[in-house]
């Protein structure tokens, strides 16, 4: 198949590892892909401290469930990425670990303290909700079917985050007072989760062309917008006033995109801020650390020379 078939056929699950695919539509889906599957790891090492912190036990219950399905997800698609057949899983952890890969620009920040949870797990995982459920239909099969799961466990993540967030609106003046600090800190690190606008964005033709992706950034940030401004100020947090978000005649959301700190983002992009080098750093060390279970699993496998352990009775 060459690209302008690729273009022809785009559509909904389309393509799948016995279709004959050029390399330039691989390397895209590669790409897309191993971006997504980063972020799920390093989201949930941004996350993984707070399950000792969380102040009760059913609280510690759902983080540890929710840190556990991220790196599930994150497993996922590394496996969908693979069957593109451009890089493998092992290689793709490895460019993780060496800083070369990618990963969305809130997971470069530090999180240090309780009431910033629900910046991840409601408005971040709502950002992310809005996102996966549009990758439904993306062309490249197994990265839509992966969707399937995940979508269904994000469910449960934002209602997690909700809750928290709820708790804390609810509860004393110092709570409250905290959570709006620590929201008017991640606001605009959440509506720049989308990127750039359409026209800075240089990788949204080619994959909309071939229906790797269906929406826009544009369209996406303005979605969750719409959702998510009214969901903020139902929980009392008021909006900050920059960026400035516009609220057109028939009650929809918009920002103005110059208030946003683009450098910022395309410097953390490059995995280049003093953020981005400390949670790579985590990430690497902890890779280091479980290489000889890597290594003890090899030795194993080449021993046993592909044959699978008896199950016990
Ligand atoms: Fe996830
Ligand atoms: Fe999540």
């Amino acid at each position: 198949m060459d690209i302008e078939q690729v273009k022809q056929r785009a559509g909904p699950r389309e393509f799948s590892p016995k279709d004959d695919l050029p390399e330039k539509y691989r390397k895209a889906a590669t790409r897309m892909i191993q971006f997504h599957a980063n972020s799920e790891i390093m989201g949930a090492y941004l996350e993984r401290p707070f399950i000792r912190e969380a102040p009760s036990l059913d609280r510690k219950l759902a983080f540890s469930a929710k840190v556990q399905d991220e790196i599930g997800h994150g497993q996922l698609l590394y496996r969908a990425a693979e069957s593109l057949g451009i890089k493998t899983r092992d290689e793709m952890l490895d460019e993780l670990a060496n800083g070369e890969g990618k990963f969305l620009n809130c997971f470069h920040y530090p999180m240090e303290s309780w009431v910033e949870t629900p910046m991840i797990a409601f408005f971040v995982d709502g950002a992310a909700m809005r996102r996966q459920a549009t990758l439904k239909q993306s062309s490249w099969e197994p990265y839509a079917h992966a969707m399937d799961k995940v979508c269904f466990e994000e469910g449960f993540h934002v209602k997690h985050g909700e809750a928290i967030l709820y708790e804390l609106m609810t509860g004393s003046k110092k709570e409250q007072e905290l959570t709006q600090e620590a929201f008017e800190e991640w606001w605009p690190r959440i509506i720049q989760f989308f990127g750039p606008t359409n026209d800075k964005s240089t990788h949204h033709d080619f994959s909309a062309d071939v229906g790797l992706k269906t929406m826009t950034n544009d369209e996406l940030r303005n979605a969750f917008l719409n959702a998510y401004v009214p969901k903020a100020k139902k929980y009392g947090l008021e909006i900050p006033d920059e960026p400035r978000i516009r609220e057109n005649s028939d009650g929809t959301y918009e920002v103005v995109e110059d208030d946003l700190d683009w450098d910022e983002f395309f410097t953390i992009a490059k995995n280049d801020s003093p953020g981005s080098h400390e949670q790579i750093g985590k990430r690497r060390r902890t890779q280091e650390a479980v290489e000889w279970v890597r290594n003890s699993m090899d030795d194993w496998e080449a021993k046993s020379a592909g044959q699978t352990p008896q199950a016990a009775d």
